[in-house]
């Protein structure tokens, strides 16, 4: 009863309305705009270059975060200072999606290499994300030690289907990259000359880890290529609202390779790779 009386409310006002409607022609005078592509970075040094492509029109100040609204290729693009971490990337990625709706979103930064065949300054395209961040541990006594290795890893992400959220032991999270975004990923590779740029597995986790065993470990379950600290849960937020995602890092150090010094000007070519993947992409929308 209470829905018809609102159907019945709405109906009325719309035909009240619509004489000037007719009249303003305002069904012409708002275009619709596209829906804007997301582009993320925790820290300036992975930010400013983006900002300076984008003509930014004006910015957004939500908590922590900011959202710079501009254009390339006269689309509507939104560059987001996501802060540092999983919990950062997280909220930054659900604010972003509820209040501007982005079609795609590309999380780029940079990592730190555990496969020794890439160097500072080499691009990994993030075919997949896993995280490394959740791990249940068997029971051990007091002065037992602590034995990473023999972790067991958690998926914590709920299954199709599944009613409540339970914990999932053996399989790590894992994001798949967007067929389409991974596209515009390959053509921009095509054209990148002088660099190193790879498909590979994108590590997540809280953790700067400079133990080779761990990294071998990583290696030999998950393939990892480079570790950082936003990919994985930007992924997750993104998945759960259906939005197509891919991850980009540039090695900013690499720890097998004996290249432990974290490169700040690294982040200058994974921005660059990033602009030319999101013109990619816009050809062909
Ligand atoms: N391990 C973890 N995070 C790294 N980053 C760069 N190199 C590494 C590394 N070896 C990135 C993270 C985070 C910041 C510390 O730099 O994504 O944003």
């Amino acid at each position: 009863m209470i829905v018809d009386l609102r159907i019945a409310v709405r109906t009325h006002a719309c035909l009240l309305l619509l004489p000037l409607l007719v009249a303003t022609g305002c069904k012409q005078s708002t275009p619709l705009r596209p829906a804007p592509l997301l582009l993320q970075g925790a820290v300036d040094i992975e930010v400013n270059r983006l900002l300076d492509s984008i003509q930014v029109t004006h910015t957004d100040t939500i908590g922590a975060w900011i959202f710079a609204h501009g254009s390339i290729d006269g689309y509507p693009v939104i560059v987001s200072r996501t802060l540092m971490g999983a919990a950062h990337a997280a909220a930054a990625t659900a604010l972003a999606i509820d209040r501007y709706h982005p079609r795609a979103i590309l999380n780029i930064g940079t990592a730190g290499g555990y496969d020794t065949a890439l160097h500072y300054g080499d691009i990994v395209i993030g075919q997949s994300a896993v995280s490394l961040a959740a791990f249940k541990s068997p029971p051990l006594p007091a002065h037992g030690g602590s034995h990473p290795l023999e972790w067991t890893a958690m998926d914590l992400v709920p299954r199709p289907g599944e009613v409540n959220n339970l914990l999932h032991e053996g399989t790590a999270t894992q994001f798949s990259a967007d067929s389409g975004l991974l596209a515009a990923a390959h053509r921009a590779q095509a054209y990148t000359t002088g660099r190193k740029v790879v498909d590979g597995v994108i590590g997540t986790s809280d953790f700067w880890n400079q133990e080779l065993d761990r990294i071998a470990f990583f290696r030999q379950h998950w393939h990892v290529s480079v570790e950082e600290m936003e990919t994985v849960p930007a992924a997750q937020v993104a998945s759960i609202f259906k939005i197509p995602f891919l991850g980009i890092r540039v090695v900013s150090d690499n720890v097998p390779n004996g290249e432990l010094a974290f490169d700040p000007r690294t982040a200058d070519a994974v921005q660059d790779f990033a602009m030319r993947v999101v013109h990619e992409y816009l050809g062909r929308l």
